[in-house]
Formats: structure tokens, sequence, C-alpha cells
């Protein structure tokens, strides 16, 4: 193996040798530390990543005397100003670092005063810079662990479907457990993040790009769903409306039912794997870019409308709304704090009601992209200097042309209409 300094420093000015000497470090807990090499895995898939560069390094050097491998994935940004100014890059990269550096330590910590360690899958932050110029987070690379997609393109199976929701329901029980137990100490992380993607400050920069995806999903309705009195009900229904509500449920941060949200959660934030004593499927997630505190529905919400087919939702929505709420409620209880105060059947199901609407909106961006083959993903040469172009142009999602395609989007909208969710 050698040493190219060089690609290293494409990843970012401060990601060096020494940074690597420190992953090393950090991995291993050892002492006397040298590194011996180092190589980069092949570029992700176009169209995986467009808000950060996603780099796959395999180091290599001793420890203690012993020889050690550890491979890693580093999340840096973009190169390109114009991209990251496109994306505002620096904004997520800024959430996901406080998600790894401040709130997953205090709630390692917790679980792990209650021997509970498990209940949290995320991968181990090994290293990170957060100046908003040279940003770049280095995780430990999961699929050493057996952890891989579940599922890009299609839907969830219903085994899949739930061993997620198992990994999002502790996830969320830690913090209620958390919060219940220690608010202070929860807020005084949870209260880092900021708001991403819908707020009043970011209208502009997703306006343009939002009348598309309505556009698109009335397209669909209309195609697929014709004269129905719900067809009719969406075409009355306009882009701003449904961002409005978002701002107010994305915003609830300090209710009792706040807690901390992937934000993102759809498919490709999830690695799933089987455990081969059990064959029973594991979840972990990743991408903590859009982090907030807010009702655990509004990531509920948007798993089961991006990742699920109707057939699941005709079948199982109620057994998954309780399967995902037990999940909740044991990781709650065994923290030691009271279920039935902390977050009740009854709270989830008014919340059920009042809050899946935020999920069922972020699908109407997330399943249209999620369906997308590689072949049409969105083309970044558009970006030529180091200004900002408009979402809408870079994300010109079409109209979506194939009959099956657009019945999986039209049935997402009718079972939101028809459980009365909007
Ligand atoms: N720690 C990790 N171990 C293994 N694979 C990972 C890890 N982090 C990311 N990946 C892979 O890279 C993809 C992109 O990473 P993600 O954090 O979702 O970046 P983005 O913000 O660009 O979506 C993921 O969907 C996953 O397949
Ligand atoms: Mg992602």
């Amino acid at each position: 193996m050698t040493k190219d300094y060089q690609r290293l420093a494409i990843v970012s000015k401060l990601f060096t040798e020494k940074t690597l000497k420190d992953i090393l470090l950090n991995k291993t807990g050892g002492k006397n530390v040298s590194v011996t090499g180092w190589i980069f895995g092949d570029a992700s898939a176009k169209g995986d990543s467009y808000l950060s560069t996603v780099d796959r390094i395999t180091i290599e050097g001793i420890v203690d005397e012993e020889p050690i491998t550890v491979k890693v994935v580093v999340k840096s940004l973009p190169r390109n100003l114009g991209r990251r100014k496109t994306f505002r890059s620096t904004d997520f990269f800024y959430n996901e670092i406080i998600f790894y550096s401040k709130i997953v330590p205090v709630f390692d910590k917790f679980i792990k005063s209650k021997n509970q360690s498990h209940l949290l899958r995320v991968p181990k932050c090994l290293s990170y810079v957060l100046d908003g110029e040279n940003d770049f987070i280095v995780l430990e690379d999961v699929s050493v662990y057996g952890f891989g997609v579940a599922s890009r393109q299609n839907t969830l199976s219903l085994a899949e479907c739930k061993s997620i929701l198992t990994g999002m329901g502790r996830f969320h029980g830690i913090s209620f457990a958390h919060k219940d137990q220690h608010e202070k100490e929860f807020y005084n992380v949870a209260d880092q993040l900021i708001e991403t993607y819908f707020s009043e400050n970011h209208r502009n920069w997703y306006k343009n790009f939002h009348a598309l995806i309505l556009t698109v999903a009335k397209d669909a309705v209309s195609k697929q769903c014709g004269k129905t009195p719900e067809a009719q009900k969406f075409m009355k229904i306009n882009a701003q409306e449904l961002f409005n509500i978002s701002i107010e449920l994305c915003g609830r941060n300090k209710f009792p039912t706040s807690v901390v949200n992937h934000g993102d959660a759809w498919a490709p934030n999830f690695l799933i794997r089987t455990i081969e004593s059990t064959g029973e499927i594991e979840a972990l997630l990743l991408d903590f870019q859009l982090a907030r505190c807010a009702s655990p529905v509004t990531d509920l919400s948007l798993l089961i409308y991006s990742c699920t087919d109707k057939t699941l939702r005709d079948e199982e929505f109620d057994n998954l709304l309780e399967f995902y709420h037990r999940e909740v409620a044991n990781t709650i209880s065994v923290l030691g704090s009271d279920p039935e105060k902390v977050y009740s059947w009854k709270q989830f199901l008014k919340e059920v009601k009042e809050q899946f609407v935020h999920g069922f909106s972020f699908s109407l961006e997330a399943v249209p992209i999620s369906m997308m083959e590689e072949s049409e993903a969105f083309d970044l040469d558009i970006i030529k200097g180091d200004e900002a172009v408009d979402l809408s142009e870079i994300f010109n999602v079409k109209l979506i042309t194939d009959p099956a395609k657009r019945q999986r989007l039209a049935d997402v909208i009718m079972h939101a209409i028809q459980h009365e969710f909007i």
C-alpha cells in the first residue's frame, strides 16, 4: 500500500496523514500508531450523493506493534463552490457533525449506564473537521459488519420494514427516556441542531423545486386516478401550503413529544444485515444531515410513505404503527422511564392523525427521486462557476412516464387523502 498525499488533499485541505493516525488511534484505543498506507475505493454510483462527496478508504497501519486495517467512509464538502452553494452543503455538514459529535456521545453514555448499548445503531465517528470550508466527517465503514443497502428503487419487504421500524423506534425511544430523565442535558445538545430544510429561511431555496414536485405528483394522480374525489382534492393543494405545514411541524422542538429525529428517513439512509444465528434482520441509521428535534411521527410518516408499496400499506398499515409504537414504548421502559407518561399510544395516535402530513409531503420528493434509474441521475455539470444555481435547475424532476411508477406515487397520495392526513 502506498501513501498518496495528493489524493488525501482532494478530500479536504485538513484531511492529512495525521487525520489517518488519529482514526487508527480512535478506532483501537492504542498508544503507538504509525500509518503505513491508504487506498481509496471506487467512487459511489452516480446519483447517490449531491450534497456531499463520499469516499471509501482503507487505511493500514501498526498499532502497538500489531498490523491493523481500518475501513472508513468519509463525507466531505463538494470541491466545486457552485455545488456547495447550490445545495447549501455547509449547513448540512454542520448539522450532521453536531449529531455525531454532540448528541451521539450523550446518548451513548446514557444507554451504557443502563446496560443497553446495543439500542443505538449508528456508525462510529472516528474524526471530523467543522470550520465551514474544509469540513469532513469520517465514519467507520459498517459494511465490515455485514451491513448493506436495503433497497434504493424498490419498496421494502415486510421484514425489512419492521427491522427499520425497530431501529427507528429504539432511536426515538432513547431520546424520550433521556429527555425524561435529563431534560437539561438533552436540550443542551439537541438545541445545537439547526433546521436545514423546512424553515422560512429556506423557502426561496426550495420553492421552485417544490412546485416542480407538485406538478409531477398532480400529473401522476390525474393520469392514474382520473376524476376520483381524492384526485380532485389533491389538485387543489399548493406547494406553499404544504411547506407551511412542514415548517410548523418541524419547528416544534420544545413540545413534550419532541425528540431527536433522523429527518431524512428514507430507505437509502438505513443499512441492514441479517444475523446468521437467528435469521433476524437488523437495521442501522445513517446520514443525519437533516436531523431535528420534533415529533417522531415526522420520521415515521416519511419512512412509510417513501419505502412501502400499496399492498404492504393495505395489509399492514395499522400493524406497522402498533409495531413501531411498541418498540418505542419498550425502549423507554428498559431505559427506566414510563412509556404511558412519556409517549402513550393515545398521544401517538393523535400525532399520527395530525402529523403524518409531513412525511407525506416530503415523500412527494423522495418517491420520484428514489424511482429514478442511475442513467437518469441529475446532471451536476450544469453548475459551472462558483455561484449557486436554482435547485430546480439541477433537480429537474420529469413527469413520470412509466405507468407502474406513476401508480406508486398516486397510491401514496390516495392513501394520505383517504386517511385524512391532508
Ligand atoms: N459508515 C458507512 N458505512 C458503510 N456505508 C456507508 C456509510 N456511510 C455512508 N455509506 C453509504 O454511502 C451512501 C451515502 O451516504 P450518506 O451518509 O447517506 O450521504 P448523503 O448525505 O450524500 O446521502 C449511503 O447510502 C450508504 O450506502
Ligand atoms: Mg443519504
